[in-house]
Protein backbone atom coordinates (compact mmCIF):
# COMPACT_ATOMS: atom_id res chain seq x y z
CA UNK A 1 0.00 0.00 0.00
CA UNK A 2 0.84 3.17 -0.25
CA UNK A 3 0.49 5.50 2.90
CA UNK A 4 0.87 8.90 3.84
CA UNK A 5 0.85 10.13 7.54
CA UNK A 6 -0.02 13.94 7.85
CA UNK A 7 0.21 15.29 11.28
CA UNK A 8 1.31 18.39 12.77
CA UNK A 9 4.17 16.79 14.90
CA UNK A 10 7.06 13.70 14.30
CA UNK A 11 9.94 12.65 16.11
CA UNK A 12 12.67 13.73 15.89
CA UNK A 13 12.10 16.48 14.54
CA UNK A 14 9.01 17.91 16.49
CA UNK A 15 7.48 16.91 19.82
CA UNK A 16 5.80 18.06 21.92
CA UNK A 17 3.84 15.20 23.34
CA UNK A 18 3.28 11.63 22.18
CA UNK A 19 1.38 12.30 19.28
CA UNK A 20 4.94 12.76 17.73
CA UNK A 21 6.54 9.45 18.19
CA UNK A 22 3.19 7.43 16.81
CA UNK A 23 3.97 9.44 13.86
CA UNK A 24 7.48 9.15 13.64
CA UNK A 25 7.24 5.39 14.72
CA UNK A 26 4.22 3.43 13.24
CA UNK A 27 5.46 4.27 9.80
CA UNK A 28 8.88 1.92 10.55
CA UNK A 29 7.18 -0.93 11.08
CA UNK A 30 4.84 -0.42 8.70
CA UNK A 31 7.95 0.12 6.25
CA UNK A 32 9.08 -3.26 7.75
CA UNK A 33 5.72 -4.53 6.19
CA UNK A 34 6.41 -4.11 2.94
CA UNK A 35 4.57 -0.51 2.46
CA UNK A 36 5.74 2.51 1.02
CA UNK A 37 5.01 5.22 3.91
CA UNK A 38 5.55 8.72 3.55
CA UNK A 39 5.51 11.56 5.98
CA UNK A 40 3.98 14.99 5.69
CA UNK A 41 4.44 17.60 8.68
CA UNK A 42 5.53 21.38 9.09
CA UNK A 43 8.63 22.94 8.47
CA UNK A 44 8.77 25.12 11.78
CA UNK A 45 11.32 26.98 12.84
CA UNK A 46 12.17 24.33 15.54
CA UNK A 47 13.23 22.16 12.99
CA UNK A 48 17.11 22.28 12.35
CA UNK A 49 17.70 22.03 8.34
CA UNK A 50 21.35 21.37 9.12
CA UNK A 51 20.87 18.81 11.27
CA UNK A 52 18.51 16.85 9.28
CA UNK A 53 19.72 17.71 6.11
CA UNK A 54 16.87 19.07 4.64
CA UNK A 55 16.83 19.28 0.50
CA UNK A 56 14.51 21.64 -0.77
CA UNK A 57 12.51 20.08 -4.28
CA UNK A 58 12.04 22.33 -6.57
CA UNK A 59 8.65 23.08 -6.69
CA UNK A 60 6.93 26.34 -5.96
CA UNK A 61 3.26 25.45 -4.84
CA UNK A 62 0.60 28.26 -3.55
CA UNK A 63 -2.56 27.54 -2.15
CA UNK A 64 -5.48 29.86 -0.80
CA UNK A 65 -6.45 30.54 2.82
CA UNK A 66 -9.44 32.61 1.89
CA UNK A 67 -8.52 35.48 -0.52
CA UNK A 68 -4.98 35.25 0.70
CA UNK A 69 -2.72 32.61 -1.86
CA UNK A 70 0.25 31.18 0.17
CA UNK A 71 3.11 30.31 -1.27
CA UNK A 72 5.26 26.97 0.18
CA UNK A 73 8.02 24.83 -0.74
CA UNK A 74 8.50 21.28 0.47
CA UNK A 75 12.08 20.09 1.39
CA UNK A 76 12.48 16.61 2.25
CA UNK A 77 14.70 13.95 4.00
CA UNK A 78 14.92 10.47 4.81
CA UNK A 79 13.71 9.04 8.45
CA UNK A 80 16.03 5.90 8.98
CA UNK A 81 16.80 5.75 5.85
CA UNK A 82 14.27 4.67 4.07
CA UNK A 83 10.80 6.74 5.19
CA UNK A 84 10.68 10.08 3.09
CA UNK A 85 9.52 13.15 5.34
CA UNK A 86 8.08 16.25 3.67
CA UNK A 87 8.13 19.36 5.09
CA UNK A 88 6.02 22.50 4.57
CA UNK A 89 7.79 25.48 4.59
CA UNK A 90 5.96 28.67 4.78
CA UNK A 91 7.51 31.36 6.92
CA UNK A 92 4.57 33.72 7.65
CA UNK A 93 3.03 30.44 9.55
CA UNK A 94 5.45 28.38 10.40
CA UNK A 95 8.38 30.09 10.92
CA UNK A 96 7.99 30.77 14.51
CA UNK A 97 9.54 30.07 18.06
CA UNK A 98 6.54 27.67 19.30
CA UNK A 99 4.77 25.20 17.19
CA UNK A 100 0.94 25.74 18.70
CA UNK A 101 1.61 28.47 20.46
CA UNK A 102 4.26 30.63 22.40
CA UNK A 103 6.07 29.89 25.41
CA UNK A 104 3.28 30.78 28.15
CA UNK A 105 1.38 28.16 26.81
CA UNK A 106 -1.29 29.98 25.10
CA UNK A 107 -2.47 29.41 21.70
CA UNK A 108 -1.06 31.13 18.65
CA UNK A 109 -4.31 33.12 17.81
CA UNK A 110 -4.23 32.41 13.80
CA UNK A 111 -3.83 28.55 14.45
CA UNK A 112 -7.20 28.27 12.06
CA UNK A 113 -5.42 29.67 9.38
CA UNK A 114 -1.77 27.85 10.01
CA UNK A 115 -3.91 24.39 9.76
CA UNK A 116 -6.32 25.47 7.06
CA UNK A 117 -2.87 25.88 5.01
CA UNK A 118 -1.37 23.08 6.25
CA UNK A 119 -3.80 20.72 5.47
CA UNK A 120 -4.61 22.04 1.46
CA UNK A 121 -0.92 22.46 1.00
CA UNK A 122 -0.26 18.68 2.20
CA UNK A 123 -2.77 18.32 -0.60
CA UNK A 124 -1.08 20.13 -3.46
CA UNK A 125 2.09 18.46 -2.34
CA UNK A 126 0.65 14.63 -2.55
CA UNK A 127 -0.15 15.80 -6.24
CA UNK A 128 2.95 17.87 -6.78
CA UNK A 129 5.49 14.80 -5.73
CA UNK A 130 3.18 12.17 -7.97
CA UNK A 131 2.29 10.08 -4.48
CA UNK A 132 -0.74 8.34 -5.12
CA UNK A 133 -1.85 7.28 -1.34
CA UNK A 134 -3.79 4.44 -1.18
CA UNK A 135 -4.53 5.74 2.56
CA UNK A 136 -3.95 9.32 3.76
CA UNK A 137 -3.45 8.92 7.70
CA UNK A 138 -4.75 11.99 9.45
CA UNK A 139 -3.53 12.57 12.93
CA UNK A 140 -5.26 14.84 15.35
CA UNK A 141 -7.77 17.91 14.60
CA UNK A 142 -4.83 19.93 12.61
CA UNK A 143 -5.25 17.51 9.53
CA UNK A 144 -9.30 17.12 10.03
CA UNK A 145 -9.98 19.11 7.51
CA UNK A 146 -8.12 16.70 5.12
CA UNK A 147 -10.86 13.63 4.76
CA UNK A 148 -13.26 17.11 4.09
CA UNK A 149 -11.50 18.25 1.29
CA UNK A 150 -11.07 15.21 -0.43
CA UNK A 151 -14.62 14.24 0.10
CA UNK A 152 -16.13 18.57 -1.24
CA UNK A 153 -13.52 20.71 -2.40
CA UNK A 154 -11.44 17.73 -4.18
CA UNK A 155 -14.32 14.85 -4.91
CA UNK A 156 -13.96 14.93 -8.55
CA UNK A 157 -10.19 15.18 -8.35
CA UNK A 158 -9.03 12.07 -10.26
CA UNK A 159 -5.56 12.21 -8.71
CA UNK A 160 -7.21 10.85 -5.23
CA UNK A 161 -9.97 8.34 -7.24
CA UNK A 162 -8.21 5.51 -5.06
CA UNK A 163 -7.13 7.24 -1.82
CA UNK A 164 -9.15 6.30 1.11
CA UNK A 165 -8.62 8.41 4.49
CA UNK A 166 -7.94 6.89 8.19
CA UNK A 167 -8.11 9.99 10.71
CA UNK A 168 -7.02 9.21 13.99
CA UNK A 169 -7.79 10.78 17.51
CA UNK A 170 -4.87 11.01 19.47
CA UNK A 171 -6.81 13.32 22.02
CA UNK A 172 -10.30 15.03 21.31
CA UNK A 173 -10.37 17.59 23.98
CA UNK A 174 -8.56 19.35 21.36
CA UNK A 175 -10.55 20.43 18.51
CA UNK A 176 -10.58 23.67 16.78
CA UNK A 177 -13.85 24.88 17.12
CA UNK A 178 -14.06 28.23 15.39
CA UNK A 179 -16.52 30.90 14.38
CA UNK A 180 -18.45 29.38 11.38
CA UNK A 181 -18.96 32.91 9.31
CA UNK A 182 -15.62 33.68 9.25
CA UNK A 183 -14.10 30.02 8.85
CA UNK A 184 -16.54 28.83 6.20
CA UNK A 185 -15.27 31.39 3.81
CA UNK A 186 -11.48 31.04 4.63
CA UNK A 187 -11.28 27.57 4.59
CA UNK A 188 -13.17 27.26 1.26
CA UNK A 189 -16.10 25.09 1.99
CA UNK A 190 -19.53 26.28 0.37
CA UNK A 191 -22.59 26.60 2.64
CA UNK A 192 -24.38 23.43 1.48
CA UNK A 193 -21.09 21.78 3.05
CA UNK A 194 -21.09 23.39 6.61
CA UNK A 195 -25.45 22.92 6.40
CA UNK A 196 -24.60 18.85 6.12
CA UNK A 197 -23.85 18.77 9.65
CA UNK A 198 -20.65 17.07 9.29
CA UNK A 199 -18.43 20.49 9.90
CA UNK A 200 -21.00 22.11 12.41
CA UNK A 201 -21.19 21.86 15.90
CA UNK A 202 -23.22 23.74 18.03
CA UNK A 203 -22.63 26.54 15.56
CA UNK A 204 -19.10 26.69 15.22
CA UNK A 205 -17.08 25.46 12.46
CA UNK A 206 -15.24 22.23 14.23
CA UNK A 207 -11.72 20.47 12.83
CA UNK A 208 -12.18 17.68 14.62
CA UNK A 209 -15.92 17.17 13.59
CA UNK A 210 -14.79 17.70 10.15
CA UNK A 211 -12.62 15.05 10.27
CA UNK A 212 -14.76 12.50 11.94
CA UNK A 213 -17.52 12.92 10.23
CA UNK A 214 -16.01 12.72 6.68
CA UNK A 215 -13.01 10.14 6.93
CA UNK A 216 -13.47 6.43 5.23
CA UNK A 217 -12.28 5.30 9.08
CA UNK A 218 -11.71 6.50 12.68
CA UNK A 219 -9.17 5.13 14.77
CA UNK A 220 -8.02 5.91 18.34
CA UNK A 221 -5.25 5.10 20.25
CA UNK A 222 -6.70 2.51 22.76
CA UNK A 223 -9.37 0.46 22.87
CA UNK A 224 -10.85 1.17 26.19
CA UNK A 225 -10.81 5.04 25.03
CA UNK A 226 -12.35 4.00 21.95
CA UNK A 227 -15.17 2.95 24.00
CA UNK A 228 -15.13 5.68 26.57
CA UNK A 229 -15.36 8.57 24.11
CA UNK A 230 -18.63 7.11 22.43
CA UNK A 231 -19.80 8.31 25.77
CA UNK A 232 -19.77 10.80 27.92
CA UNK A 233 -15.62 10.97 27.05
CA UNK A 234 -16.52 12.57 24.23
CA UNK A 235 -16.68 15.79 24.60
CA UNK A 236 -19.45 16.71 22.15
CA UNK A 237 -18.19 14.37 19.59
CA UNK A 238 -20.16 10.73 20.88
CA UNK A 239 -23.42 11.47 19.18
CA UNK A 240 -20.69 11.43 15.47
CA UNK A 241 -18.99 8.56 16.88
CA UNK A 242 -22.60 6.53 17.68
CA UNK A 243 -23.46 7.27 14.77
CA UNK A 244 -19.77 5.84 13.30
CA UNK A 245 -19.73 3.07 15.50
CA UNK A 246 -18.95 0.61 13.03
CA UNK A 247 -16.00 2.32 11.51
CA UNK A 248 -14.48 3.11 14.95
CA UNK A 249 -11.18 1.29 16.12
CA UNK A 250 -9.54 1.19 19.39
CA UNK A 251 -5.86 0.23 18.13
CA UNK A 252 -3.11 0.18 21.30
CA UNK A 253 0.32 2.61 20.82
CA UNK A 254 3.53 0.85 20.94
CA UNK A 255 6.78 2.41 21.59
CA UNK A 256 9.94 2.42 19.63
CA UNK A 257 12.17 -0.88 22.30
CA UNK A 258 15.46 0.61 20.25
CA UNK A 259 15.20 4.20 21.77
CA UNK A 260 13.30 3.21 25.39
CA UNK A 261 15.97 1.11 26.17
CA UNK A 262 17.91 0.77 29.44
CA UNK A 263 20.44 -1.49 28.50
CA UNK A 264 22.36 1.28 26.18
CA UNK A 265 20.45 4.76 26.41
CA UNK A 266 23.09 6.49 26.31
CA UNK A 267 21.63 9.26 28.60
CA UNK A 268 21.66 7.69 32.05
CA UNK A 269 24.74 7.19 33.99
CA UNK A 270 24.69 3.37 34.17
CA UNK A 271 22.79 0.93 31.84
CA UNK A 272 20.37 -1.91 33.16
CA UNK A 273 18.08 -4.43 31.93
CA UNK A 274 15.18 -6.58 32.95
CA UNK A 275 17.94 -9.42 34.10
CA UNK A 276 20.21 -7.78 36.03
CA UNK A 277 18.76 -4.02 37.41
CA UNK A 278 21.10 -3.29 40.02
CA UNK A 279 22.51 -0.55 38.08
CA UNK A 280 19.18 1.09 38.53
CA UNK A 281 20.09 2.14 42.26
CA UNK A 282 22.90 4.38 40.13
CA UNK A 283 20.89 5.94 38.11
CA UNK A 284 18.53 7.02 41.29
CA UNK A 285 21.33 8.07 43.08
CA UNK A 286 22.42 10.16 40.19
CA UNK A 287 18.91 11.98 40.05
CA UNK A 288 18.78 12.41 43.73
CA UNK A 289 21.73 13.95 43.40
CA UNK A 290 20.76 16.17 40.62
CA UNK A 291 17.75 16.99 42.09
CA UNK A 292 19.71 18.19 45.85
CA UNK A 293 17.42 15.70 47.37
CA UNK A 294 19.58 13.25 50.28
CA UNK A 295 20.70 10.39 48.39
CA UNK A 296 19.17 8.02 50.77
CA UNK A 297 18.69 4.26 49.05
CA UNK A 298 15.20 4.04 50.95
CA UNK A 299 13.34 7.11 49.88
CA UNK A 300 10.73 6.35 47.71
CA UNK A 301 11.19 8.31 44.53
CA UNK A 302 8.23 9.49 42.64
CA UNK A 303 9.19 10.98 39.22
CA UNK A 304 6.91 11.90 36.10
CA UNK A 305 7.47 13.31 33.06
CA UNK A 306 4.62 15.42 31.48
CA UNK A 307 2.57 17.95 29.56
CA UNK A 308 1.30 20.41 31.55
CA UNK A 309 -1.75 19.93 31.23
CA UNK A 310 -5.16 19.63 33.67
CA UNK A 311 -5.61 15.86 31.42
CA UNK A 312 -2.73 14.85 33.09
CA UNK A 313 -3.70 15.52 36.96
CA UNK A 314 -1.91 18.17 38.08
CA UNK A 315 -4.42 19.04 40.52
CA UNK A 316 -4.22 15.57 42.50
CA UNK A 317 -0.67 15.83 42.13
CA UNK A 318 -0.32 19.31 43.49
CA UNK A 319 -3.01 18.09 46.26
CA UNK A 320 -1.44 15.53 47.37
CA UNK A 321 2.65 16.92 47.79
CA UNK A 322 1.95 18.34 51.43
CA UNK A 323 0.69 15.07 52.85
CA UNK A 324 3.53 12.70 51.22
CA UNK A 325 6.26 14.90 51.72
CA UNK A 326 5.24 14.28 55.39
CA UNK A 327 6.75 10.41 54.25
CA UNK A 328 10.52 9.78 53.26
CA UNK A 329 8.96 10.37 50.07
CA UNK A 330 10.99 12.03 46.73
CA UNK A 331 9.27 13.87 43.99
CA UNK A 332 10.64 14.91 40.67
CA UNK A 333 8.24 16.81 38.45
CA UNK A 334 9.78 17.53 34.75
CA UNK A 335 6.75 19.19 32.65
CA UNK A 336 6.15 22.01 30.25
CA UNK A 337 3.10 23.96 28.88
CA UNK A 338 0.24 26.02 31.08
CA UNK A 339 1.42 28.75 33.00
CA UNK A 340 -0.89 27.66 35.72
CA UNK A 341 0.55 24.76 36.68
CA UNK A 342 4.86 25.56 36.07
CA UNK A 343 3.58 28.42 38.87
CA UNK A 344 2.26 26.18 41.37
CA UNK A 345 4.61 23.74 40.82
CA UNK A 346 7.40 25.94 41.43
CA UNK A 347 5.75 27.14 44.48
CA UNK A 348 5.20 23.77 45.92
CA UNK A 349 9.07 22.74 45.18
CA UNK A 350 9.64 26.26 46.95
CA UNK A 351 8.34 24.88 50.39
CA UNK A 352 9.66 21.52 49.55
CA UNK A 353 13.15 22.12 48.18
CA UNK A 354 14.71 19.04 49.52
CA UNK A 355 11.92 16.64 48.56
CA UNK A 356 10.92 18.23 45.83
CA UNK A 357 12.24 19.30 42.25
CA UNK A 358 10.67 20.81 39.34
CA UNK A 359 12.18 20.92 35.90
CA UNK A 360 9.63 23.62 33.72
CA UNK A 361 11.74 22.98 30.53
CA UNK A 362 11.40 20.17 27.58
CA UNK A 363 14.49 17.92 28.15
CA UNK A 364 14.73 14.72 26.00
CA UNK A 365 18.19 13.75 28.33
CA UNK A 366 16.27 14.65 31.85
CA UNK A 367 13.64 12.68 30.82
CA UNK A 368 15.43 9.44 30.54
CA UNK A 369 17.12 10.32 33.56
CA UNK A 370 13.78 10.50 35.34
CA UNK A 371 12.45 7.38 33.64
CA UNK A 372 15.47 5.70 34.94
CA UNK A 373 16.30 6.78 38.59
CA UNK A 374 12.66 7.15 39.66
CA UNK A 375 10.97 3.82 41.50
CA UNK A 376 7.61 4.63 40.70
CA UNK A 377 6.41 6.97 38.14
CA UNK A 378 3.18 9.69 38.48
CA UNK A 379 0.24 9.45 35.81
CA UNK A 380 -3.14 10.27 37.70
CA UNK A 381 -4.37 11.51 34.63
CA UNK A 382 -8.57 12.91 34.32
CA UNK A 383 -8.52 10.97 30.86
CA UNK A 384 -6.00 9.18 28.95
CA UNK A 385 -6.07 8.42 25.23
CA UNK A 386 -3.33 5.74 25.08
CA UNK A 387 -0.49 7.43 27.38
CA UNK A 388 3.16 6.31 26.89
CA UNK A 389 5.19 7.79 29.34
CA UNK A 390 3.76 4.90 31.59
CA UNK A 391 4.65 2.20 28.79
CA UNK A 392 8.59 3.91 28.68
CA UNK A 393 8.56 3.65 32.68
CA UNK A 394 7.89 -0.54 32.59
CA UNK A 395 10.49 -0.18 30.02
CA UNK A 396 13.06 1.23 32.95
CA UNK A 397 11.25 -1.02 35.80
CA UNK A 398 9.40 1.90 37.17
CA UNK A 399 6.01 1.40 38.10
CA UNK A 400 3.54 3.48 37.05
CA UNK A 401 0.64 4.65 39.16
CA UNK A 402 -2.23 5.77 37.41
CA UNK A 403 -5.63 6.52 37.02
CA UNK A 404 -7.80 3.61 35.53
CA UNK A 405 -9.03 5.58 32.24
CA UNK A 406 -8.41 5.02 29.28
CA UNK A 407 -5.25 3.55 27.56
CA UNK A 408 -3.83 3.87 31.45
CA UNK A 409 -6.49 0.87 32.16
CA UNK A 410 -5.47 -1.25 29.09
CA UNK A 411 -1.90 -1.42 30.16
CA UNK A 412 -1.58 -1.35 34.14
CA UNK A 413 -3.22 -3.77 36.11
CA UNK A 414 -3.02 -3.00 39.64
CA UNK A 415 -0.66 -5.44 41.45
CA UNK A 416 -1.91 -7.82 43.83
CA UNK A 417 -0.26 -9.15 47.30
CA UNK A 418 -1.97 -12.65 46.91
CA UNK A 419 -0.74 -13.65 43.41
CA UNK A 420 1.86 -11.06 43.19
CA UNK A 421 0.88 -10.39 39.59
CA UNK A 422 0.32 -6.47 38.02
CA UNK A 423 2.97 -4.23 37.05
CA UNK A 424 1.73 -0.69 38.73
CA UNK A 425 -0.83 0.29 40.91
CA UNK A 426 -4.35 1.64 40.15
CA UNK A 427 -6.80 3.73 41.53
CA UNK A 428 -10.32 3.51 40.28
CA UNK A 429 -12.21 6.80 40.71
CA UNK A 430 -10.68 10.68 39.92
CA UNK A 431 -10.37 11.75 43.67
CA UNK A 432 -7.21 13.29 46.19
CA UNK A 433 -7.84 10.91 48.67
CA UNK A 434 -8.07 7.46 45.97
CA UNK A 435 -4.88 8.71 44.68
CA UNK A 436 -3.08 9.54 48.15
CA UNK A 437 -3.59 6.13 49.12
CA UNK A 438 -2.57 4.77 46.34
CA UNK A 439 1.06 5.94 46.51
CA UNK A 440 0.72 5.15 50.38
CA UNK A 441 0.01 1.80 48.93
CA UNK A 442 2.57 1.73 46.55
CA UNK A 443 5.09 2.87 49.20
CA UNK A 444 4.46 0.42 51.61
CA UNK A 445 5.10 -2.53 49.20
CA UNK A 446 7.55 -0.86 47.99
CA UNK A 447 9.30 -1.01 51.78
CA UNK A 448 8.68 -4.65 51.36
CA UNK A 449 12.25 -5.73 48.53
CA UNK A 450 10.77 -9.54 48.04
CA UNK A 451 7.60 -7.90 46.91
CA UNK A 452 8.86 -4.92 44.95
CA UNK A 453 10.74 -6.95 43.25
CA UNK A 454 7.82 -8.73 41.59
CA UNK A 455 6.43 -5.71 40.68
CA UNK A 456 9.39 -4.43 39.37
CA UNK A 457 9.76 -7.85 37.23
CA UNK A 458 6.48 -7.51 36.25
CA UNK A 459 6.45 -4.31 34.74
CA UNK A 460 9.89 -5.01 32.87
CA UNK A 461 8.14 -8.37 31.34
CA UNK A 462 5.47 -6.19 30.25
CA UNK A 463 5.76 -5.22 26.11
CA UNK A 464 3.72 -2.85 24.47
CA UNK A 465 5.23 -3.06 20.67
CA UNK A 466 4.52 -1.43 17.57
CA UNK A 467 5.03 -5.23 16.43
CA UNK A 468 1.10 -5.89 17.57
CA UNK A 469 -0.76 -3.02 17.02
CA UNK A 470 1.20 -2.57 13.30
CA UNK A 471 -0.93 -5.78 12.14
CA UNK A 472 -3.92 -3.88 13.33
CA UNK A 473 -3.90 -0.87 11.88
CA UNK A 474 -2.75 -2.87 8.34
CA UNK A 475 -6.14 -4.95 9.17
CA UNK A 476 -7.95 -1.38 9.41
CA UNK A 477 -6.03 0.06 6.03
CA UNK A 478 -7.33 -2.79 4.21
CA UNK A 479 -11.00 -2.57 5.17
CA UNK A 480 -10.71 1.00 3.61
CA UNK A 481 -9.03 -0.05 0.42
CA UNK A 482 -11.71 -2.73 -0.04
CA UNK A 483 -14.30 -0.30 0.71
CA UNK A 484 -12.72 1.96 -1.50
CA UNK A 485 -12.14 -0.68 -4.63
CA UNK A 486 -15.90 -2.38 -3.84
CA UNK A 487 -17.04 1.61 -4.30
CA UNK A 488 -14.79 2.53 -7.43
CA UNK A 489 -16.22 -0.68 -8.93
CA UNK A 490 -19.87 -0.06 -8.63
CA UNK A 491 -19.21 3.81 -9.88
CA UNK A 492 -17.76 2.72 -13.11
CA UNK A 493 -21.01 0.10 -13.63
CA UNK A 494 -23.38 3.00 -13.33
P1 LIG B 1 0.75 13.18 25.71
O1 LIG B 1 0.92 12.86 24.28
O2 LIG B 1 -0.67 13.35 26.12
O3 LIG B 1 1.59 14.33 26.13
P2 LIG B 1 2.02 10.59 26.19
O4 LIG B 1 2.24 9.84 27.44
O5 LIG B 1 1.37 9.87 25.07
O6 LIG B 1 1.24 11.92 26.57
O7 LIG B 1 3.41 11.07 25.58
C1 LIG B 1 4.21 12.00 26.22
C2 LIG B 1 5.59 11.96 25.58
O8 LIG B 1 6.19 13.24 25.71
C3 LIG B 1 6.50 10.98 26.27
O9 LIG B 1 7.45 10.50 25.34
C4 LIG B 1 7.19 11.86 27.33
O10 LIG B 1 8.44 11.34 27.72
C5 LIG B 1 7.35 13.15 26.54
N1 LIG B 1 7.39 14.38 27.35
C6 LIG B 1 6.34 15.05 27.88
N2 LIG B 1 6.75 16.16 28.52
C7 LIG B 1 8.09 16.20 28.38
C8 LIG B 1 9.11 17.11 28.82
N3 LIG B 1 8.81 18.20 29.52
N4 LIG B 1 10.39 16.84 28.50
C9 LIG B 1 10.70 15.72 27.78
N5 LIG B 1 9.80 14.84 27.34
C10 LIG B 1 8.51 15.06 27.64
C1 LIG C 1 -2.22 12.24 22.93
C2 LIG C 1 -2.76 11.60 24.19
C3 LIG C 1 -1.92 10.45 24.70
C4 LIG C 1 -1.47 9.55 23.56
C5 LIG C 1 -0.78 10.37 22.50
C6 LIG C 1 -0.30 9.53 21.32
O1 LIG C 1 -1.36 13.28 23.16
O2 LIG C 1 -2.95 12.55 25.22
O3 LIG C 1 -2.66 9.69 25.62
O4 LIG C 1 -0.59 8.56 24.04
O5 LIG C 1 -1.66 11.33 22.00
O6 LIG C 1 -1.35 8.83 20.71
Amino acid sequence: MNILMVAAECVPFIKTGGLADVVGTLPKYLKQQGHDVRIIIPKYRLIDGAKYNLQALPYKLSVFVGKEQENFRIKTCMLDGNIPVYFIENLRYFNRLGVYGDDSGVGYGDNRERFIFFSKAAIEATKALMFRPDIIHCHDWHTGLIPAYLKTTNLNDGFFWNTSTVYTIHNIAFQGSYDAASTVPLAGFSWEDYKSDKLEFYNTFNYMKAGLAYTDIISTVSPTYAKEIQGPAGKGMEVVLQTRKNDVYGILNGIDYSYWNPKDDKNIVANFSADNYENKKLCKKYLQEKCGFKQDENAFMLGCVSRFDMQKGFDLIMDAIGKLTQFNIQIVILGSGDRYIKDGMLYLQSLYKDKVSVCTDYNEPLSHQIYAGADAFLMPSKFEPCGLSQIIALAYGTIPIVNKTGGLADTINDFSTYNTKGNGFVFDFYKGEKFIDCVLRAYDIYKNQFLWNEVMKNAFASEYSWKNSVQEYENMYNVAVNRKTAYNIYQKNI
